[in-house]
């Protein structure tokens, strides 16, 4: 089952739709899978209601993966903690343009790690609110759901917005990827390509899938 092409996109199941308990076994079925990130969403109850994980669960996993781990740090103040989720191994840290009054220090702590930055928006906040940072970062993560939990319908106007990300990039000859997450599945992920997305977070999605191998490969083919 070979891909004949280089992928249009880049899956990254996220680790928040697995079983915590056997986090190690949820690494190794993406493992199994062409999916080239691993995406892991860390949670304050604070920026969002939900708590799930922090530096030390990110650092235990690191030793099973050479997958790209891709930390989305849904924290308030994410400056706070930049070298710690630097140290536990991730390799590209994404913080929301929300939580910070200082977006610009963060990036550029963010690469003083010698890591990609990315920087994500929830569903209401626009494209115009990255005017003054998209040509310093690696990454926008749109937010398809409210942040928070997994396992949400996909909320539509997200199409406009990788499309608007997508239109700026050309526009402005940028290199950042653009990241989709929440509510993302076989189903609408043509039209993400589409749009002009990069990068698939898959939670539910994947976790949830019977042959997860295929999935990831149909996904990549599109
Ligand atoms: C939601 C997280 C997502 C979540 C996506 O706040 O940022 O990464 O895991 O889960 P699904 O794919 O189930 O919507
Ligand atoms: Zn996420």
């Amino acid at each position: 089952m070979g891909m004949k092409t280089e992928p249009r996109c880049i899956v990254a199941p996220s680790i928040l739709a697995a079983n915590f308990s056997r986090a190690g076994e949820a690494v190794s079925l993406v493992e199994e899978t062409t999916a080239q990130w691993l995406h892991l969403d860390v949670m304050d109850g604070m920026f969002v209601p939900n708590i799930s994980f922090g530096p030390k669960f990110i650092e235990d996993l690191r030793p099973l993966s050479s997958l790209i781990f891709d930390t989305h740090l849904m924290i308030e103040k994410p400056e706070r903690y930049i070298a710690d989720f630097a140290a536990c191994g991730s390799d590209c840290i994404t913080v929301h343009a929300e939580a910070t009054v200082h977006l610009n220090r963060v990036i550029n702590a963010i690469h003083n790690e010698g890591k990609q930055a990315g920087v994500s928006l929830v569903p209401s906040t626009p494209v115009s609110a990255l005017d003054f940072i998209i040509d310093e970062v690696e990454l926008v993560l749109v937010m398809s759901v409210n942040p928070g939990f997994g396992g949400q319908k996909f909320i539509a106007s997200s199409i406009r917005k990788i499309e608007e990300l997508a239109t700026l990039r050309k526009k402005h000859n940028l290199q950042y990827r653009i990241s989709v997450d929440g509510g993302v599945s076989l189903h609408n992920a043509s039209h993400l390509i589409e749009a002009g997305a990069d990068v698939l977070v898959m939670g539910s999605a994947f976790f949830k899938a019977e042959d997860k191998k295929q999935l990831v490969y149909q996904v990549q083919g599109l």
